[in-house]
């Protein structure tokens, strides 16, 4: 709990629903506590396994959510329902002055929605990022979120031109870095590489994947590319894919196997990934959040994808698009192998971003 105290203030309330919320909020959450503030955790239940949930909130000390709504799983229209029916019950119920939430998931796209109808306003953190492919679900949740925000909070440059071309006021939006990289610099002196290359068995040199896009993993041509594109690193590189649930079915079927130097484990810890991607020698993703952690990492990423709402990370980082042919993705693997990328920290990734966001929410009366 984060001690909310219903009788001495409004409440604020962070809404967070998936894995990659939680490390974007815990910063946010500890910094309005350093400074008096009396945040109120909602956990919509987005995201309900063990592996995907509890165990980050374990691992990043983070207060476990003051209330879990405990939604779960559906088709988008059905999940951002159920969704939206509870956070309504819950912000009449609370009437908060202030609705932060993270990220580009449908917990966020449904919680700015509600608050809007509401007429509470929303504060969104990583707003004004674009793929600029609406055949996401992401890049919807984020156009509306940021369309209903009157705070918001930008990880990167062009975030801010992306937000004015689309008619937001210069006035809510406030550049203050990435509040993950800020969990991520918390914990990179604590990771324990050599212990998890010894827990998965790898040997010095390995590549870590990870692939859940609906784009990659829900279709079996798509993911029958990226399987035959694994299958080839795996030649050069063992590799390591702690699987998303998501992606088991499909991948399985096109031919996704425990053998032939691809291992494939169940989701694991924060800081178990963290570790396995600060020893890897390439990793390879669909996922937004690693392509940042691997750029503050300085690791090779290759982003099976043809877009990316990050595009810092290929400038500045890290991190290149193949897409999903496999011939690419091998030959690119082999070149950034031999020579890994030299990239740069893009500008305040710094491990204050949290501290930044609670400042503006703060004087701003929250
Ligand atoms: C969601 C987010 C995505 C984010 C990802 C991180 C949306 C639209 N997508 O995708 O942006 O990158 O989380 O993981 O919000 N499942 C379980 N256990 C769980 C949760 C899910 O088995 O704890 C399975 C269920 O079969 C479920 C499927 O995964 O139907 C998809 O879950 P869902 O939350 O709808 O989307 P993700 O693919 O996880």
């Amino acid at each position: 709990m984060t001690g909310y105290d219903a009788s001495v203030s409004t409440p604020q309330l962070h809404i967070v629903g998936a894995r990659p919320n939680f490390m974007k909020a815990a910063p946010v959450v500890s910094a309005l506590g350093e400074i008096g503030r009396q945040p109120y955790l909602v956990h919509t239940g987005q995201h309900y396994d063990a592996a995907m949930s509890e165990i980050f909130f374990e691992q990043l000390n983070m207060p476990q959510p003051d209330r879990n709504l405990g939604v779960g799983s559906g088709s988008h229209a059905a999940q951002t329902a159920a969704l939206m029916i509870a956070l309504e019950e819950l912000f009449e119920e609370m009437r908060p002055q202030l609705i932060v939430v993270y990220g580009d998931i449908n917990s966020t796209l449904a919680a700015a929605v509600t608050a809007a109808k509401l007429r509470i306003p929303v504060a969104h953190v990583e707003a004004g990022l674009r793929s600029f492919d609406r055949t996401m679900p992401e890049e919807v949740n984020r156009v509306v979120t940021d369309a209903l925000s009157s705070l918001h909070f930008t990880t990167s440059p062009e975030a801010e031109e992306h937000l004015l071309k689309e008619g937001i006021s210069a006035k809510g939006i406030h550049f203050v870095g990435n509040p993950m990289i800020d969990t991520l610099l918390r914990f990179r002196d604590v990771l324990d590489i050599e212990g998890a290359r010894r827990l998965f068995d790898l040997p010095e040199r390995y590549a870590v994947a990870t692939l859940h896009r609906p784009s990659n993993v829900d279709e079996d041509l798509a993911a029958g590319r990226v399987v035959e594109g694994l299958r080839r690193v795996a030649k050069e590189l063992p590799i390591l894919l702690p699987l998303h649930p998501r992606g088991q079915e499909v991948l399985f079927r096109q031919g996704l196997t425990n053998a032939d130097g691809i291992s494939v484990t169940e989701p694991i810890g924060y800081l178990e990934f963290m570790a396995l991607m600060s020893g890897a020698a390439l990793v390879l993703t669909d996922s937004g959040g690693i392509q940042e952690e691997t750029t503050v990492l300085g690791v090779p990423c290759l982003t099976l994808r043809d877009n990316t709402e990050r595009p810092i990370t290929v400038t500045m980082g890290t991190n290149r698009l193949v897409g999903n042919d496999p011939e690419v993705i091998e030959s690119a693997a082999i070149e950034f192998v031999a020579s890994p990328p030299m990239g740069r920290v893009p500008p305040l990734w710094d491990g204050s971003a949290g501290p930044r966001i609670a400042r503006v929410i703060a004087d701003l009366g929250g």
